[in-house]
């Protein structure tokens, strides 16, 4: 993360406090570096934790009103961008869903571009175990 960047999230209250992420993963067979997961974190428990939850079980806080309700991100299946059955969605599908939202669900246009959306869709990845199979 720049410094700057972590200077405004620190300002806006939002450092998680401990880091999640100490080494790469490879998600989807591409190695993301821990501090890219890091600040995805941050973005997600900012942006999306609200809908999809804490662990991404689609049972955040304000999830049991929606219908249909957020999705299960833990479930490696991704109906809605066309993965099902073990394909996993590429990047373009994911960021066009965060940053299109999800027509006919609550899910709407996430204001996210550049190092924090490419951060969010990587962490997006460690929620679902699939993405760490071999590829
Ligand atoms: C206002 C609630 C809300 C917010 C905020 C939200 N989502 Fe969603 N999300 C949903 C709903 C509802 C769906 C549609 C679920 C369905 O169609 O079964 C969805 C679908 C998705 C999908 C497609 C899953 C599939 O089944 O194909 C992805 C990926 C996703 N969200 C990621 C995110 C990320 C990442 C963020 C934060 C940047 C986010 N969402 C913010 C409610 C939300």
């Amino acid at each position: 993360m720049t410094r700057a960047l972590a200077l405004v999230l620190l300002l806006a209250g939002c450092e998680p406090g401990p880091r999640s992420f100490e080494a790469p993963l490879v998600l989807g067979g591409a190695s993301v570096p821990a501090e890219r997961l890091n600040l995805g974190e941050v973005v997600y428990m900012q942006r999306c934790r609200g809908c999809h939850g804490q662990h991404g079980r689609g049972d955040g806080q304000y999830a049991s009103s929606m219908q249909p309700r957020p999705a299960d991100l833990t479930s490696g299946e991704y109906p809605r961008l066309g993965a099902t059955g073990g394909a996993l969605p590429t990047d373009a599908q994911l960021r066009d869903a965060i940053v299109r939202g999800v027509d006919g669900t609550n899910m709407g246009p996430q204001p996210l571009t550049g190092e924090p959306l490419e951060a969010v869709i990587a962490y997006v990845k460690t929620l679902a175990p699939v993405w760490r199979e071999p590829r």
